[in-house]
């Protein structure tokens, strides 16, 4: 049964949700499932703008067909390649045999590298600043390399002032019915998930992302419609700021993350009275995560979130934990900047996993350390009390808590 949305005066949203999927890009875990949106423009040309995961094949084509009515679709512009837009363009161009491909040289070379039907004779090659007539409607086309794959662009709509912008302000996420941010409430139900969706697909290039922003701050956008998760229709500032702070890798909040790893429960322990010297010197909102049993990927999303770390994990194998290595050897490949780092270890007869741990997070770009690391021999003694709560008091005096000592 075709399920569509009219979104302005000759667009329609022609998307469709996954909740089967466990895990996207078979990596990350999306337990409110994943909306691949499409959206088709209705003017004298017909114009697909992208289409959606093979997941989701036989809604979009409904879709489709139903916003068509009886039409043929003269052409699809794609802005983005990765097969979770794209895996269904042989399905369009066997419906829709006359109908042209738009996108870019990068765009051509991956279509042929994923698909062997003839591309060339129906590809309209465009480049940076290129403009489209659907009739009634202009289109122009934003180069967006690395937002998230090199060939990524923007399409921006003249006449309606909307911005089709790929991966970019997308979440993980169903829809549910409500596809404008203004029928949700994004920053209770959605913000955490479009965190962990910016930080993991896209937060490694912090860089070609800010150069997508400035070109999109040139222009008069009323509209944001991503590929994944709400169209934006009000408030653009809001999600714009967020983009602004997580692609220069400035913390959101001014908060403390505490990480453990912990065989048998002992760095563990230690890792809970920090929490509560932490609390008592008036820091709030205190987060901590096992690091055996979170998924990175909400691990990465939480470090950019917060501004102060603090990683606890026994030696192992004379390193470092296996899951803390993991989780700090993909965070540097996310990129992060700027956080300050604390450090517990735990070693019963050779303790060297601060040291590990130092030595990765020194290779992340601005990253600090506080020099207060806490050594336990197997497990924490009453005398190490106070070195906790100094460097308890430490993190308190950074994050301007009420009540330091
Ligand atoms: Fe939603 Fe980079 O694909």
């Amino acid at each position: 049964m075709h399920n569509t949305r009219k979104i302005s005066r000759d667009y329609y949203w022609v998307g469709a949700s996954d909740r089967r999927l466990e895990l996207f890009e078979n990596v990350m875990p999306i337990t409110k499932g994943v909306s691949y949106n499409s959206y088709l423009l209705m003017d004298e040309k017909t114009v697909l703008l992208d289409t959606a995961d093979s997941s989701v094949s036989r809604q979009f084509l409904e879709n489709v067909q139903y916003v068509l009515n009886g039409r043929a679709l003269d052409y699809l512009i794609v802005n983005h390649m990765e097969p979770d837009h794209c895996s269904i363009i042989e399905d369009i161009v066997l419906r829709h045999p006359n109908l042209k491909i738009i996108g870019n040289a990068k765009t051509l070379q991956m279509i042929n590298q994923f698909f062997d039907f003839d591309v060339d004779s129906r590809f309209v090659a465009i480049k940076e600043g290129d403009t489209f007539s659907t009739g009634t409607h202009t289109l122009q086309f934003v180069m967006a390399p690395m937002v998230h794959w090199p060939e990524a662009m923007f399409t921006y709509d003249i006449e309606e002032k909307i911005l089709f912008s790929a991966d970019a302000f997308g979440t993980f996420g169903a829809l549910n019915g409500n596809i404008f941010n203004d029928e949700i409430n994004f920053e209770k139900d959605w913000l955490d998930e479009a965190r962990r969706y910016y930080t993991n697909i896209v937060g490694k290039y912090g860089n070609p992302v800010q150069a997508a922003l400035k070109k999109a701050g040139t222009i008069d956008i009323q509209m944001i419609c991503p590929l994944h998760g709400p169209i934006w229709r009000n408030n653009l500032g809001y999600i714009l700021d967020k983009y602004v702070k997580w692609s220069t890798y400035e913390p959101e909040d001014k908060a403390v993350m505490l990480v453990y790893g912990s065989m048998y429960g002992n760095t563990e322990a230690a890792v809970n009275v920090l929490a509560t010297k932490l609390a008592e010197a008036g820091v709030k909102n205190i987060v901590t995560y096992s690091v055996s049993n979170t998924h990175v990927s909400h691990l990465i999303a939480e470090a950019f979130r917060c501004s102060h770390i603090v990683l606890a994990a026994p030696t192992y194998n004379s390193g470092l934990f296996t899951p803390m290595e993991n989780f700090l050897m993909d965070l540097k490949a996310h990129g992060l900047q700027k956080r300050t780092f604390a450090f517990i270890e735990n070693g019963t007869w050779a303790p060297t996993a601060a040291c590990q741990m130092m030595s990765i997070v020194g290779e992340m770009k601005d990253s600090r350390i506080i020099d207060e690391t806490l050594t336990l021999r197997s497990s924490m003694k009453e005398s190490q009390i106070e070195q906790l709560e100094l460097l308890a008091n430490d993190l308190a005096v950074e994050l301007n808590a009420s009540n330091p000592r």
